[in-house]
């Protein structure tokens, strides 16, 4: 008699992506003190990446029953506007990251991910973001453990390693056994922060490596630098971070939907109408002036468009929120 063995693991992989049958999808990245709810949903109005991801919300490892804050459990859904969402985990400790897995999915979160890159956990007390990769014999429990803990997609977003750029391949079998659905590949170690470039040759080197969706993810700034990638790796997609806070119509610059190389003219115009639009859009999730321009300047410190640098550097001085509106009046 012969016995079929389903592997549960793989037809998960297969089927339930988050991105479903898209292929080369783009990713709007995470980044705490940016991707929030409102610059989400702006985002999704305007370019619609295939997929969205929160900031990382913070694992309380120390709280008995609150793993997570209030505010972060409202933001727990499948989709937003119907482009899925990813919530992110930062933390550390097995226990405290399967409660607030748990946690979260109990709130609505369909599809999880673990930050294994974050440079700043590694000076924390308990290894947590890019500091997990300093302990590698730690994730051999957790992440099956976690993956078993996620009805949904479970997947990992990564450095290359903590200081050495090739430690990824010895994590490769374990996320492949563990039925990780997918990586997602910032190729500099932890210790380098952003400094230097990312090297995607290691991305090709892991997406040759692994049965597992890879998306590239690291200084694709230009339309041309994100065809260079794909070209370059073989990857399933991308994840797009500061690029597309600077310009998020570079989701559709990649699609061949918006201009490539817009001209100086186009720029202004386009910088006008994001960051009118984020305006109206943090008036209403901010309280408070400070804290609103506070918020716009986070999105401007990311622009570096020497043609542009007079405005930008308007912008950045202004004072008040009332200058900030006269100067975005011009553009
Ligand atoms: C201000 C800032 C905040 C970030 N926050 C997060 C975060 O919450 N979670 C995460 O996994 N990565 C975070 N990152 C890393 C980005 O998601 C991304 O991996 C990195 O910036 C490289 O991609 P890029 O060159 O396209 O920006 C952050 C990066 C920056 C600059």
């Amino acid at each position: 008699m012969s016995v079929t063995v389903v592997d549960t693991k793989r037809e998960r992989t297969a089927l339930s992506l988050p991105w479903g049958e898209v292929s080369l999808p783009l990713l709007l990245a995470p980044m705490q003190g940016l991707t929030n709810q409102a610059l989400r949903a702006h985002f999704i109005q305007q370019v619609r990446p295939d997929v969205v991801f929160t900031e990382f919300m913070q694992v309380n490892a120390a709280a008995a029953v609150k793993r997570l804050a209030p505010a972060d459990l409202r933001q727990m859904t499948a989709a937003e506007d119907g482009v899925p969402l990813v919530v992110q985990l930062v933390g550390h400790g097995r226990e405290a990251l399967i409660a607030a897995a748990s946690t979260a999915q109990e709130a609505g979160a369909v599809h999880l991910n673990l930050n294994m890159g974050c440079p700043y956990g590694r000076m924390m007390s308990g290894l947590t973001g890019g500091g997990m990769l300093r302990r590698p014999a730690d994730l051999v429990e957790l992440i099956p453990a976690l993956r078993d803990a996620v009805a949904g997609t479970f997947s990992v977003k990564l450095r290359a390693g903590y200081d050495d750029p090739q430690q990824v391949f010895s994590l490769l079998p374990l996320f492949e056994s563990a039925g990780v659905d997918f990586l997602i590949l910032h190729p500099r170690t932890v210790v380098q922060e952003y400094a230097g470039l990312a090297d995607h040759g290691i991305t090709a080197g892991v997406v040759a490596a692994t049965r597992l969706p890879v998306i590239a993810n690291g200084d694709i700034r230009t339309a041309a630098d994100g065809q260079r990638v794909l070209r370059q790796t073989g990857a399933a997609g991308l994840m797009l971070g500061r690029g597309a806070i600077a310009d998020p119509l570079l989701f559709q610059r990649l699609r061949g939907e918006a201009e490539p190389e817009p001209g100086k003219e186009a720029r202004s115009r386009e910088l006008g109408s994001y960051l009118r639009g984020m305006l109206a859009r943090y008036r209403t999730l901010f309280c408070g002036e400070m804290q609103v321009l506070g918020k716009l300047k986070a999105i401007i410190k990311h622009m570096d468009d020497p043609e542009l640098a007079k405005t930008l550097k308007g912008l950045r001085r202004a004072a008040s929120l009332r200058a900030f509106t006269a100067l975005l009046q011009e553009l």
